[in-house]
């Protein structure tokens, strides 16, 4: 069974190798909750996490070893399961940094809610949020576990605004594994930040200790997008215009300038008639570092199917999410792709952004630094 070490130089979650499932929540803090009110949250969660990532109960008497005349500790489920890979990772969004913690001085200047998009049909109440949870696992259980009793330690303190439930990575972050699929059935991920490419981690993923403010060096910042498909409408396109759109073949995942998943993309190759082998307009060309002023983020995007809406259709599509060291070269991809051939079967219905602080210390917290 694998087990990831909770503490660390870099919280864990995000060069982890990604995991199969995913349960994500945002909380807000609790009107009238004061800065003790968040410190002794922030001590519990990280201690809850530390032993749950190792398979353990959130506490010492757990789910059966406390007083029969009290609700236990732990919620039970989890019982039996190895750790499963389980990782949990806290971010800070912008709303944190006010008055009522005393945080306003500490804000990084980079953390506002993000710009409006072309194609945002933004759900408050799916956006936003003062703290989050990324917690992934193998196994569903071990991830809703997670956030269930994270959230129940925070009862009085934070509550839930919103929560998602992703099956299916929908990248990689190591050589070994397997590039996955998203809910378009290509291949994602492809071309994404690896976990041994410690130059594009620290120019692309990580706050360097030169970046402000200095308690943020080691960590990053998060983007939260959930994006609907309109997969109904996806299915009925032939598979030529399926390509298309994304630039690459549909079975392997080569670039339709030729070669294999891994070849680099040539945007100058003429196709069969006088056009470009990979139109212009398709995702790979217009989210590729050769035209994004060689910027590059961390994708750790998972699929999700909440049930279908009134007209039938699956409510499917991609909870985005995305590691970067400065929140300009999540927005600079995205502005770049309002022109996307994929646009047309997107809606983007959830956006949040966060500060992810640094690992802890064996025995401390994540986000210490913030109070030192
Ligand atoms: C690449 C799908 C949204 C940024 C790709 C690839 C696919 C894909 C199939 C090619 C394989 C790969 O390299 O991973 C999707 C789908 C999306 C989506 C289905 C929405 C539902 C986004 C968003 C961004 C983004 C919102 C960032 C703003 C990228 C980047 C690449 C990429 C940076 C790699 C380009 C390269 O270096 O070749 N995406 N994507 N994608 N996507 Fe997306």
């Amino acid at each position: 069974a694998t087990v990831h070490p909770f503490y660390g130089e870099h919280q864990a979650g995000i060069t982890t190798p990604v995991q199969e499932h995913l349960h994500f929540a945002a909380f807000d803090m609790a009107d009238g909750a004061t800065r003790d009110d968040l410190v002794s949250l922030l001590k519990d969660w990280s201690y809850a996490a530390s032993r749950m990532t190792q398979g353990l109960d959130v506490s010492a008497s757990g789910a059966v070893g406390g007083s029969p005349q009290a609700p236990p500790d732990d919620t039970g489920e989890a019982l039996g399961l190895p750790a499963s890979a389980l990782t949990v990772t806290f971010g800070f969004g912008p709303g944190l940094f006010d008055a009522r913690f005393g945080l306003a001085s500490r804000k990084p200047a980079e953390l506002a809610e993000l710009p409006r998009f072309l194609g945002d049909q933004l759900i408050p109440m799916s956006s936003s949020g003062d703290l989050c949870i990324q917690a992934c696992a193998d196994d569903p259980q071990v991830a809703v576990h997670a956030i269930r009793n994270l959230s129940r330690i925070a009862f009085g303190r934070a509550q839930i605004r919103w929560s998602q439930l992703g099956f299916g990575r929908t990248s990689k972050t190591t050589v070994d594994q397997s590039t996955p699929r998203n809910l378009f059935g290509f291949k994602d991920g492809t071309a994404n930040i690896l976990a041994d490419d410690q130059e594009a981690l620290k120019k692309n993923v990580w706050v360097a200790a030169s970046d402000a403010p200095a308690w943020l060096a080691g960590g990053s910042y998060l983007v939260a997008r959930k994006i609907r498909m309109t997969v109904e409408v996806w299915d009925r396109l032939r598979l030529a215009e399926q390509e298309r759109t994304i630039g690459r073949n549909k079975g392997e995942g080569a670039p339709l300038s030729g070669g294999s998943e891994h070849t680099e993309p040539d945007f100058t190759k003429a196709g069969k008639t006088a056009d470009p082998a990979i139109d212009p307009r398709s995702h790979v060309k217009l989210a590729h570092p050769d035209f994004n002023k060689g910027v590059r983020i961390l994708r750790r995007g998972y699929n999700f199917v909440d049930g279908n809406d009134d007209l039938g259709q699956l409510s499917a599509g991609l909870f985005f999410l995305s590691y970067q060291r400065d929140p300009q070269q999540f927005i600079g991809i995205q502005r770049a792709l309002a022109k996307d051939l994929m646009s047309e079967y997107l809606v983007h219905t959830g956006s949040a952004i966060f500060a992810v602080p640094p690992g802890a210390k064996e025995g401390s917290f994540v986000g210490a630094g913030l109070f030192a």
